[in-house]
């Protein structure tokens, strides 16, 4: 018995192989039927050859075993062919009702079918990147001497402050409207006796388990109950989480971010995987007449070389916006929003600056936004900012922006020092939101620490070149949709 990927590789020929798969296509001849059998190790299909009797049961999607002798091949396509001898069909197909059907079907159409999609090949090379690339990132912080920690999927605060928890609701609450929002009063009885929440990030969980260990990350399902209806949101993805100690220098942390994706990029680049993606990337191409999809493969390549490459630009909030201003001023860029210090970076800006600063080959690091933009957890930058003849408090953190998808990853110094804390949470009027533990965590050893979280199903958007995070994700949530 061997996999298809194995098969392919093999040039000698062979006697009584078994090969287990799917049916991806059928020719039927009048002395002979030609049957493609894939079984999701590879992108490519075998060609096996059979009497057309054997193949009267078969349909495109049918489960068999093959059993057959490997042999070099009459025809041009392939090298070698399955010579089959004995069929049998595992599990039978309904060819006629089968949402998938062998031609094209559109991203649209097979986000209604998540249970059957993963077996068009595409998709299923998607589920072994995924795969590799947490054995990549799982193999980088082993070696940075991290420890893979996990943190609780329920709990009792609002890590981001961002009003976007979904609350987790007792069995007496029925109705979704009787949830509470945190820091409400309890109206129903709550299994945990008040309301909780699913975590919108591991975050502060995860600062906890650093003092005891100094490294960890850990990657972890996410909540968010964010009305985004665009390619980057999705109700609940992965979030990859570092946090590190006895640091009080931003560049450690965005180091750790860089030396992770350049890893992961060059054990892509080096991969079977990494040239199946590319193969992937020309027959999407192909198919669609590169219309709806600009991406070529050598798009795709020179975005893992430029990952691979590191030593990405940083620039500060305040000269991203000096050049946001700049670019508009001189008509290069048009923006539906105009740039400005006080309002943020919008998706638009963050397209622009991943493109344009460091000529868009790579990922760009901006650092030190306005305090008042960012969450109460993040300590302010050594230096202040002054803008228009304003001072503005910073914070020390930065964004990792990429193309098309915006932001990456976001990451900061934590602040560490108790009465520090206290005044941050005060001030974004999140005291008393049963973070009192975390509270707690600076008065005992506590020390400089940052750390950061990237959006792993965002990095698996970006290194596949597939334009949507829905079509990523097996099974994905958003707003209005969780079906399957
Ligand atoms: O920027 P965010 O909100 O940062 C945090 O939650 C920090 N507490 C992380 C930390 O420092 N440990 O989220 C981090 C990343 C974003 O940069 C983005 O890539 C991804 O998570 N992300 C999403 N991905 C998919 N769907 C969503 N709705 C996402 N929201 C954030
Ligand atoms: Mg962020």
């Amino acid at each position: 018995r061997v996999d298809v990927a194995r098969l392919l590789s093999q040039l000698t020929e062979a006697d009584g192989v078994d090969v287990y798969g799917w049916v991806r296509s059928l020719r039927r001849q009048k002395k002979v039927a030609f049957v493609a059998i894939g079984d999701g190790s590879t992108l490519e299909s075998v060609q096996a050859v059979l009497k057309p009797e054997d193949a009267a049961q078969l349909s495109t999607g049918a489960a068999v075993r093959l059993t057959g002798s490997w042999q070099a091949s009459k025809g041009s396509k392939q090298s070698h062919e399955l010579q089959v001898t004995q069929v049998a069909i595992l599990g039978a197909n309904d060819a006629e009702h089968n949402p998938l059907q062998p031609k094209y079907q559109t991203p649209e159409y097979l986000r209604t079918i998540p249970h059957l999609r993963p077996r068009i090949p595409a998709n299923a090379l998607l589920l072994r990147l995924r795969s590799q690339v947490i054995a990549s990132l799982t193999h980088f912080f082993n070696q940075q001497g991290f420890v893979q920690t996990h943190t609780p999927i329920i709990t009792s605060s609002d890590c981001e402050g961002a009003g976007e928890v979904f609350t987790i609701c007792s069995n007496a609450a029925k109705e979704p409207e009787q949830c509470e929002k945190p820091g409400g009063q309890a109206q129903v009885e709550h299994f945990f006796r008040t309301p909780k929440y699913l975590t919108v990030s591991a975050q502060l969980h995860l600062e906890a388990l650093a003092q005891a260990v100094e490294k960890v990350w850990t990657l972890s399902p996410t909540f968010r109950a964010e009305r985004s209806d665009t390619p980057r949101h999705l109700s609940e993805f992965y979030m990859l989480e570092a946090e590190l100690c006895f640091t009080n220098d931003l560049s450690d942390v965005m180091a750790v971010v860089e030396n992770m994706l350049v890893a992961v990029a060059s054990d892509l680049l080096s991969s079977h995987t990494g040239a199946e993606l590319l193969k992937a990337r020309e027959a999407s191409q192909a198919e669609h007449e590169s219309t709806t999809d600009s991406l070529t493969a050598a798009d795709l390549k020179a975005r893992w070389t430029g990952l691979a490459s590191g030593a990405w630009p940083r620039i500060t909030y305040a000269h991203a916006i000096t050049l946001l201003q700049t670019a508009a001023a001189d008509s290069s860029a048009t923006f539906a929003f105009e740039p400005s210090y006080e309002t943020g970076l919008q998706a638009e800006h963050e397209r622009w600056l991943a493109a344009h600063v460091g000529e868009g080959k790579g990922p760009v690091f901006v650092t030190d936004y306005p305090a008042v933009q960012k969450p109460f957890y993040m300590s302010p930058s050594s230096a202040s900012e002054s803008n228009g003849g304003k001072e503005y408090n910073t914070a020390a953190c930065f964004d990792l922006l990429v193309p098309e998808l915006c932001e990456l990853a976001g990451g900061s110094l934590r602040e560490h020092r108790g009465d520090e804390l206290r005044k941050a949470m005060e001030a974004k009027g999140v005291e008393g939101s049963g973070l009192e533990w975390y509270q707690d965590l600076r008065k005992y050893g506590s020390v400089p620490h940052g750390g950061f979280g990237l959006g792993f199903d965002r990095l698996i958007c970006y290194l596949s070149g597939v334009g949507n995070v829905r079509d990523v994700v097996a099974f994905p949530r958003w707003v209005g949709r969780c079906e399957c």
